[in-house]
């Protein structure tokens, strides 16, 4: 019997021909999701793309005619399919990135933000100004501020504790903590707001949920997303409302809180801060759409910092 010798070159592993390059999966993934209440269609398919094949942004962009193979083709058909029922595509890819990290993320904890950034600029602000004490997020999710706060500041005066009732945010703020670049110890504590915490905190940060059942059912991108982590009770104010008035109580004289809020919600938040912690000056800050995104209570105003 004659031995059967191949004459097809064998392709290299990624360069297997189909009919599918970059640019045309590119176009196929943002149509696909242009038609789905996606605001980012075409930036989702990039990330997702990126995700299929293991190759950055910038260099699907740059070589649009490289051809995927087949496995790439159909890992991203379906990761296309996911989103456009609503998956987020942090969850789809496993990270987003916040400051300067990559914080790993899937089901069962709130995709971080980039208006939380804010957030985190004005607290690190604040900590470099004061020489330790104790930082506690409320509500930290995956850890995002509290991380945030520990891997900047090289001093080793502060003790750093995140906390959140839901067990599975919180394993994934444990996750996240092995990558933190710092000599700082983050504790994470599972609790309902400050309940379980009997000292003094130097600094407060939370962005607890507190959007208004009608502002998440029936949002498509809040879908798949934990409700714990959304729902801040009829007027969205239910938890900044209880955590605000065990302030007192939880917070050094001359500390500081800073919390995320709705738009809608800084007249009554700064209402609420000057009843309980009326020697704090009460200070509501803006995003970058110039929306009211933070309100912070602190014994220095920003004007005479
Ligand atoms: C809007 S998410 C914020 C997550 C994270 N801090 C961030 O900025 O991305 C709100 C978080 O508050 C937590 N949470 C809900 N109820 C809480 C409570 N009673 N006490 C403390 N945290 C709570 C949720 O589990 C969720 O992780």
């Amino acid at each position: 019997m004659p031995m059967l010798v191949s004459t097809k070159p064998t392709p290299p592993p990624d360069r297997v021909v189909t009919q599918e390059t970059v640019r045309s999966a590119l176009a196929w993934g943002a149509t696909r999701l242009r038609q789905t209440p996606s605001s980012t269609p075409r930036l989702d398919a990039e990330l997702l793309l990126s995700h299929a094949t293991d190759r950055t942004r910038t260099a699907l962009l740059v070589w649009p005619d490289h051809a995927l193979t087949s496995d790439q083709s159909a890992e991203f058909s379906r990761l296309i399919e996911e989103r456009a029922s609503g998956v987020p595509v942090a969850y789809l890819v496993g990270e987003r990135s916040f400051m300067e990290f990559d914080l790993a993320v899937g089901p069962g904890a709130l995709v971080p933000r980039p208006e939380t950034e804010l957030l985190v600029e004005w607290s690190r602000r604040l900590l470099s100004e004061r020489s330790g004490g104790v930082v506690v997020d409320v509500g930290t999710g995956l850890g995002t501020i509290i991380l945030a706060l520990a891997s900047h500041l090289p001093s080793g005066d502060y003790a750093f504790i995140g906390s959140d009732p839901s067990p599975d945010a919180l394993a994934w703020a444990r996750q996240n903590r092995t990558s933190l670049n710092s000599n700082a110890t983050v504790h994470l504590v599972q609790g309902d707001l400050l309940t379980w915490f009997g000292g003094k905190a130097t600094l407060v940060t939370a962005n607890l949920p507190y959007l208004r059942p009608d502002q998440i059912d029936g949002n498509w991108e809040l879908a798949n997303e934990p409700r714990l982590a959304l729902d801040g009770g009829a007027q969205g104010l239910e938890l900044i409302e209880r955590l605000v008035v065990s302030m007192p109580t939880k917070l050094k004289r001359l500390g500081a809180l800073a919390l995320e809020i709705d738009p809608s919600q800084s007249k009554a938040v700064v209402e609420l801060l000057q009843r309980h912690l009326p020697w704090l000056n009460a200070e509501v800050h803006q995003d970058l759409a110039g929306l009211d995104r933070f309100v912070t209570a602190s014994p220095i105003a920003e004007n005479q910092r």
